[in-house]
């Protein structure tokens, strides 16, 4: 297996365009078969865009996390502080106080080389810092590899919600990991 050579560090102010691109090559991965490409271009438009990087990038409540390796962005994570608003997310997650990791894509080339290892263990130190005990994330139920990713992190299915990409209101898992450690590979309690 290719061993992660990306460095871990918090996104640049000037990095917008950069994520963007990355994040439209990656967010097709997520997407389940049926997921049409306007549906696609529909979501990156609303949600992926520059301009919507350089909210995020802007926002208090985000931490945008960036796997580097030279000057390329590999991969990408967001982490977002605070209560979850969607009901069904609030009611499904069992600890308090909770942080969502709300994206996590690596480049295809890199799948299997380590690098969402060490974001998720980025954003899990980012959350204990923010004083979070637990993490919650959605992941299409259909995303073998994600959900198998997840899995092997920690995080366990505690309920479902829907998840819209274009007019389609997709199925999501809830996921928690319900006690925060850093190090996703050691597992060592903090
Ligand atoms: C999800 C993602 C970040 C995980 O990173 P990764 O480097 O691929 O993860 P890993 O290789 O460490 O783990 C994936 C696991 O799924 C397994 N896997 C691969 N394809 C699979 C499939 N079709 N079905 C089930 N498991 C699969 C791998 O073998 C591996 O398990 P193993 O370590 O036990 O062998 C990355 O695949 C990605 O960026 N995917 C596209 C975007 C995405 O789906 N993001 C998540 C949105 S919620």
């Amino acid at each position: 297996m290719l061993e992660s050579t990306a460095a871990i560090r918090p996104a640049r102010a000037t990095e917008a365009e950069a994520l963007h691109d990355l994040a439209a090559l990656t967010f097709p991965l997520a997407c389940p078969p049926s997921t049409t490409e306007a549906a696609k271009a529909a979501f990156i438009e609303q949600h992926l865009s520059r301009a919507a990087f350089e909210q995020y990038l802007a926002d208090p409540q985000r931490l945008v996390l960036v796997a580097v390796r030279g000057d390329e962005l590999v991969g990408y994570a967001m982490l977002v502080h605070g209560e979850p608003a969607d009901p069904d997310v609030a009611a499904a997650v069992q600890h308090r106080p909770t942080a969502e990791l709300s994206k996590l894509y690596v480049h295809p080339d890199l799948h299997g080389g380590g690098v969402a290892s060490a974001l998720v263990e980025h954003v899990l130190q980012a959350a204990v810092d923010e004083g979070a005990v637990s993490v919650w994330l959605g992941v299409n139920i259909h995303n073998a590899r994600a959900n198998r990713f997840y899995e092997k992190a920690g995080f366990a299915v505690v309920g479902t919600k829907g998840f819209r990409v274009g007019e389609v209101v997709e199925d999501d898992y809830v996921r928690e990991r319900q006690q925060v450690f850093t190090g996703v590979t050691r597992g060592r309690p903090r």
